[in-house]
């Protein structure tokens, strides 16, 4: 497979099997803005990387109050990877909290982040907007963990949809400081955005990002799993503009018809010019919709078809998850060991 356009930070690339490190909370089921900014990306990237990706349920508890659907969740997670292509035999697929060392990194690393850095983020105020009767520790804390997630594995890169840029940037300043303070220990990662489908909004309302939080409406977001027909019907009545111009644009009210092209941008791999070219003699918004449907039903088919051969499989993703856990485990504590000598914590005693 080849690797999508990815913007990086600094410079191209490494080919040399570096190691990539992602994670997603699980909260439902993933969605094609999912796909898009991360799982499409994390499928391509195994034929260059090491990978290692994490199913982020104590980031998860963040925006639960309750944990109900946390277990079904985290197993349809593992579910969704392996069904989208991701080989767990090279690569690592675990679960976050079935390697603590995590949370010893956290609280290590906590002491090196300035609060104000934290509650500065839109994404804290964001979530404090989204949910005022809970804002707990937790979220503030949400992107030093996720650093320690990310430094815990000395990734190279990290292939994330565009609202996680601003964690990706604390997390290089993070470990920058660290670095700076105790001596050369953790690798500066870089973020890896796509080009196109980084931020994929709504259907219903392409205002505002494709979010697990924002199903008010059914016809907000498609579904991994969704049968054709549920994905054609949601596309078909995405919300667009009256007009009938089909380029790509910033124009906040033609977003919705940006928002398909980018769509069809980041699955045919075509570029802008020749895209707006193939649609130029089309009649209308119609005729975008029924091509937008067809990429996207043709992209999820593969996925579904594994997906009902694996759902069954329990004992299958088990074995994977308890692998993975056991190989992440032992890169984590290697860098864990690693910290403590440089910070000049007391050896434990054996
Ligand atoms: P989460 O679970 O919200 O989302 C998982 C991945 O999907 C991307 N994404 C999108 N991309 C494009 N368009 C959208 N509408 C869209 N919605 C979601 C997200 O950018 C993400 O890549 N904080 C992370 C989880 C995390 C993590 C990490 C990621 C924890 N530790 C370490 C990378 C490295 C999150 O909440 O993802």
């Amino acid at each position: 497979m080849t690797l999508p356009k990815l913007e990086m930070q600094t410079g191209p690339a490494k080919t040399t099997r570096g190691r990539v490190f992602s994670g997603a909370r699980p909260t439902g089921r993933q969605h094609l803005g999912n796909y898009l900014g991360a799982i499409k990306n994390y499928v391509a990237l195994q034929d260059e990387y090491q990978c290692v990706y994490s199913i982020v349920d104590l980031h998860a508890l963040t925006t639960m109050e309750l944990t109900k659907g946390l277990r079904e969740n985290t197993f349809d997670m593992a579910l969704d990877w392996l069904a989208a292509g991701i080989r767990p035999d090279e690569n690592i697929i675990f679960i976050q909290s079935h390697v603590p060392q995590v949370t010893e990194l956290h609280t290590i690393l906590s002491m090196v982040t300035p609060l104000g850095k934290l509650t500065d983020l839109p994404t804290f105020k964001e979530k404090v907007r989204q949910q005022p009767h809970n804002v707990n520790y937790g979220l503030v804390g949400y992107p030093v963990l996720m650093a320690a997630d990310i430094l815990l594995y000395h990734a190279d890169a990290v292939p994330v949809g565009d609202d996680q840029r601003q964690h990706l940037e604390l997390t290089r300043d993070v470990a920058q400081r660290f670095n700076h303070l105790f001596g050369e220990t953790f690798t500066i990662p870089e973020a890896m955005i796509p080009l196109s489908g980084g931020r994929v909004m709504g259907l219903d309302d392409p205002t505002v990002k494709m979010s697990k939080s924002e199903t008010s409406s059914e016809y907000h977001a498609v579904y991994l799993l969704d049968p054709p027909d549920r994905a054609r019907k949601k596309i078909m009545r995405a919300v667009t503009d009256s007009g009938r111009d089909i380029s790509f644009s910033n124009d906040p009210e033609r977003a919705g018809v940006n928002n398909l092209l980018e769509i069809y941008e980041a699955l045919t791999g075509k570029s802008r010019s020749e895209i707006e070219a193939h649609f130029a003699a089309a009649r209308g918004y119609g005729d975008l919709k029924s091509e937008v449907a067809d990429v996207v039903i043709a992209a999820l088919e593969p996925i579904q078809q594994r997906y009902r051969e694996i759902t069954g499989a329990q004992d299958y993703v088990d074995s994977v998850l308890a692998k993975g856990a056991e190989r992440a485990g032992a890169i984590a504590q290697s860098t864990l060991d690693a910290v403590r000598d440089k910070m000049g914590f007391m050896k434990a005693y054996s």
